[in-house]
């Protein structure tokens, strides 16, 4: 890809980071097709549809609102050169209390609806033989202990996966993969709007009523991350030659994932003798 304009397919953008993204897309002279559950919502925070904008209703847990959403981006643009998975939203609830319903909601939109944009969209970006997928997970689909969260750190976590074995998957067709893990960003996730709360709360669990209350009253509207420039960074990824597989987003997600992987070595070395003993001796 070129430095030049490029075409970008942008999921959940009518607020927060995907608002952000789009608006800086289109003032520098990209050109963006934009999804929301609600159109009207999208030309209110980001203008009327235009050479340059295509602002698309979908709902992104319908394999055929997405097909459609993918071919009249292509009928419009010609092509797609970025697509970035944003759309998502926090599941609360500890494991036991979440229903279901609740579990599977979260996967459909954080995961199955990313797994949908890319199914109809990669055949297109193979044929042009280039093209870039971002998907945007969160600091803790990497370090995931967080006792409440387990839906959303899932979720997030398989959208990680899915980007290192994407990134391995097309890099032979000049295709490249970034997987995005921000740490909290001031927009309207924790909002009583955005935040879905497990109808079913457990008394017994007080590390998870605690880590809601933090969110809710401490954490909201307080988070560190300014939307505006991990947007600025999220295009600046794309724009270099060497795009990262990783890119954790603020000083927390920074802070986090060196936790995590000191972790991780402390727990390899403590258990490197056992561990190997369990191979075939051959
Ligand atoms: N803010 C943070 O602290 C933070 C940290 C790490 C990662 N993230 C991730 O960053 C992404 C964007 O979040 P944000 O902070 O910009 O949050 P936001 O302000 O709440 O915006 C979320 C966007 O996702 C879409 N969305 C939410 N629930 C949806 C659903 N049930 N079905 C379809 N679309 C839905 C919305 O699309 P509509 O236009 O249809 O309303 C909305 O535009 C998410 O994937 C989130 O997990 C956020």
């Amino acid at each position: 890809m070129s430095n030049s304009t490029k075409i970008w397919f942008v999921t959940g953008a009518s607020k927060g980071i995907g608002q952000r993204l789009v608006r800086q897309l289109l003032a520098r002279g990209d050109r963006v097709a934009a999804t929301s559950r609600t159109v009207a919502s999208l030309t209110e925070a980001i203008g009327p549809a235009s050479g340059q904008f295509l602002p698309l209703q979908v709902d992104l847990t319908h394999d055929q609102s997405v097909r459609s959403a993918v071919a009249q981006t292509i009928r419009t643009f010609g092509k797609i050169d970025v697509i970035v998975n944003n759309a998502g939203y926090a599941q609360q609830g500890t494991i036991e209390a979440l229903s279901d319903e609740e579990l599977r909601q979260n996967f459909e939109v954080n995961l199955f609806a990313p797994l949908s944009v890319l199914r109809h969209a990669l055949p297109h970006l193979r044929e042009q033989r280039g093209g870039h997928v971002i998907n945007i997970a969160s600091i803790v689909g990497y370090q995931g202990g967080y006792a409440g969260w387990g839906s959303y750190v899932a979720s997030k976590f398989a959208l990680a996966g899915l980007t290192e074995s994407l990134a391995a998957e097309v890099a032979e067709f000049g295709i490249k993969a970034t997987v995005v893990y921000p740490g909290p960003v001031r927009t309207e996730f924790l909002s009583s709007g955005a935040l879905a709360v497990a109808k079913r709360q457990i008394d017994e669990y007080a590390e998870a009523r605690a880590s809601l209350d933090l969110h809710l009253d401490t954490l909201h509207g307080h988070q560190a991350g300014d939307p505006d420039k991990l947007a600025t960074l999220i295009m600046q990824a794309v724009d270099v030659a060497d795009s990262p597989l990783h890119l954790f987003a603020g000083k927390i997600a920074n802070e986090l994932a060196a936790l995590k992987a000191a972790a991780v070595q402390r727990d390899l070395d403590a258990w490197k003798g056992s561990s190997e003993a369990t191979d075939f001796v051959e």
